[in-house]
């Protein structure tokens, strides 16, 4: 079993409230509990924008980490009804933020509107998950390598801080589908997206490259024969205290 550091990000989507916060709690206490072994890991729970005040403000002492998932791209305040800022999302107590995920794409988010985002959320110094992936369309026409590499590009300038991005390969066609990309096609387009990344901004610098699409508990294991992937954006399955947790064990056995 590799040692290298791992991540294990819940995105809770459009899912919870006050009371999901026992949810939280019994992922902090596992993470407590499990704090003491040799073993490299990183939790991060990501959560609608109305709960990230009340859970960071209610977990006493914290062994996991909080984000959210999505923000304006506008910096500050505006004149942008029914919106939040990336600030006011760090004000709130966030320090992790998923942006381009595919469910916001689907609603319209350009490439070149998630690199306003991600201007944004790094002016607050917040961490992000950015997230690029083909459609079933893109992948059945062999469009995957030209997709992820557009969607690297024109979302990242080359001024960013990259220790503060971690990349989430998320074929869209996984994404709630039960659906999971054969191994060793996933292990190609994992080293696709580093090579290319490194290309792109010229740097030595290997980024972290997380999976994303239908991860539980039974399929985790096979996920960790690739040692490529840095770690796992967990949907569905982060919104249950015991499968987030059944994940994180069995990746281990
Ligand atoms: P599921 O784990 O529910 O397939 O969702 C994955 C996802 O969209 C994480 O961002």
């Amino acid at each position: 079993m590799t040692n290298k550091l791992k991540y294990f990000i819940g995105n809770w989507k459009m899912f919870g409230d006050f009371g999901s916060f026992k949810i939280i709690n019994k992922i902090n206490q596992f993470s407590y509990k499990s704090k003491k072994q040799t073993i490299k890991r990183k939790i991060i729970l990501c959560v609608p924008s109305t709960l990230i005040h009340f859970f960071n403000q209610k977990l006493k002492s914290k062994f996991i980490s909080l984000g959210v998932q999505n923000c304006h791209y506008h910096q500050g305040y505006g004149p942008f009804t029914g919106s939040v800022s990336a600030l006011m999302l760090k004000k709130a107590g966030a320090d992790y933020i998923i942006l381009g995920h595919s469910e916001n794409r689907f609603e319209g988010e350009t490439n070149s509107l998630i690199k306003k985002k991600i201007i944004s959320a790094l002016k607050q110094k917040l961490n992000i998950i950015f997230c690029i992936g083909e459609t079933l369309k893109e992948k059945n026409k062999g469009k995957t390598f030209t997709i992820l590499r557009s969607q690297i590009r024109s979302s990242l300038s080359k001024k960013f801080n990259m220790n503060k991005i971690i990349l989430a390969y998320e074929p869209v066609w996984s994404i709630g589908t039960n659906k999971i990309p054969r191994i060793d096609e996933l292990k190609k387009n994992i080293e696709f997206i580093k090579t290319n990344f490194k290309k792109i901004f010229k740097t030595t610098k290997t980024p972290k490259v997380l999976y994303g699409g239908s991860v539980n508990a039974k399929n985790i294991k096979l996920f960790s024969s690739v040692p490529q992937i840095d770690g796992f954006l967990i949907g569905g399955a982060s919104q249950s205290s015991k499968k987030f947790i059944d994940i994180i064990i069995n990746y281990y056995k």
